[in-house]
């Protein structure tokens, strides 16, 4: 029998080399005019994706989880504050609450978008929470107006941690300006991704912006070389970084349209047994990755399968926040729905080349049981 090829789980290479000269003379601008920090290509790239993402203010930061910490440390975020986060994300999104001093109080999810709601905030709200971290999980927005409805009363505030879904919409609105402020990383693997670590956050706070600027450029005025008004940091996106984001953003929309289209293909023939999260109408999503609910067979025996089967897989997220050592003791809701999630999802191959007669071969194999193997 012929050994097929294998599928990946992601096909950076693809996604690089489509663009590889582009990359090539970016760097090379870069490398020519000596702007490695600040400089030249981060205020242009910082202008652009403000644009793309219709917010006013854009800051380059060193990753994600620095974004969302700068975010919460730009607010005054800290000692005796409760902030509400999802148990099903990636952990960075407690980590930059804890690390700000502010306790991380985790709510379920709606089990079938796998994101927050009004609903799963409402039993975790108290008189100390200040924030809410909305995490776009997988690239499909959270409904944050339907959030506001018990934030807004309470004066508290919206964060997004668009961290997976960038370029994503919610009711034409992107992603990035539907919180007081955003937090995205630019990690490899993201749809947009550097060559290396990056984040942003965007916001259209002007003094909120002016606040996470300083802070994390050592706590610097932005208008007195030698004055330290605040206790800083150093988290800063790099020119060769930024110069890359660039030319990746130009990039963004058609590489997200190739991923829906791949989510699409796959809808049509997953076979029975797997189910899709489900998708919202007033959304538009960008597939960071493509989830499937395993609902009669052991995620193992899946597994087992696709390996065999020389198709890449990944499991996001298999241990729920709460349940990791650092936050054994955080409060928490009934976590039922993200417990649940977490023993069935399973990630599928999801990157934007990724053609139809692949996705057709992931499924065969996904539906294959044990006699006709
Ligand atoms: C939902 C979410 N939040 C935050 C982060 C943190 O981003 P970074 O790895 O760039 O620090 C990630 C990255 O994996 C993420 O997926």
């Amino acid at each position: 029998m012929n050994t097929p090829n294998p599928i990946p789980f992601l096909d950076l290479q693809a996604v690089t080399a489509e663009i590889r000269d582009e990359l090539d003379a970016a760097w090379k601008a870069t490398v020519d005019n000596c702007a490695f920090i600040g400089g030249v290509a981060v205020e242009s790239f910082e202008e652009a994706f403000a644009r793309y993402t219709a917010t006013t203010n854009c800051i380059g930061v060193a990753n994600g989880t620095d974004a969302l910490e700068l975010i919460l440390a730009g607010l005054g975020v800290g000692e005796g504050d409760e902030v509400i986060v999802p148990a099903n994300t990636f952990i960075a999104t407690a980590e930059a609450v804890a690390h700000c001093g502010a306790k991380a109080v985790f709510a379920d999810v709606d089990p079938d978008t796998a994101l927050l709601t009004a609903e799963t905030i409402r039993p975790v709200m108290s008189p100390r929470t200040v924030a809410v971290m909305a995490v776009h999980l997988y690239g499909q927005p959270v409904d944050v107006d339907d959030l506001a409805t018990v934030t807004g009363p309470a004066g508290v505030a919206i964060i997004e941690d668009a961290a997976q879904a960038h370029g994503a919409t919610l009711r034409g609105r992107p992603v990035g300006s539907l919180g007081v402020a955003a937090g995205f990383s630019f990690y490899p693997g993201k749809n947009l991704g550097a060559l290396g670590d990056g984040g942003a956050v965007t916001t259209s706070d002007a003094q909120l912006a002016e606040r996470i600027r300083v802070i994390a450029n050592h706590g610097r005025a932005l208008d007195s070389r030698y004055d330290h008004i605040l206790l800083g940091r150093n988290s800063r996106l790099d020119g060769l970084q930024a110069a890359a984001l660039e030319v990746k953003l130009r990039h963004l929309d058609a590489a997200n349209d190739g991923r829906r289209t791949a989510a699409k293909a796959y809808e049509a023939s997953l076979p029975s047994g797997f189910a899709p999260l489900t998708d919202r109408d007033d959304v538009s999503s960008v597939y960071h990755l493509y989830i499937v609910r395993c609902m009669t067979e052991a995620r193992d025996t899946v597994t087992a399968r696709l390996d065999e089967g020389r198709v890449g897989w990944g499991l996001h997220y298999p241990v729920p926040c709460h349940r990791h050592e650092p936050f054994a003791n955080a409060p928490r809701a009934d976590l039922s729905a993200t417990e649940e999630l977490a023993d069935q999802i399973l990630s599928l191959p999801m990157f934007p080349s990724l053609d139809g007669q692949s996705i057709g071969r992931v499924c065969e194999v996904l539906g294959a049981d044990d006699q006709s193997r």
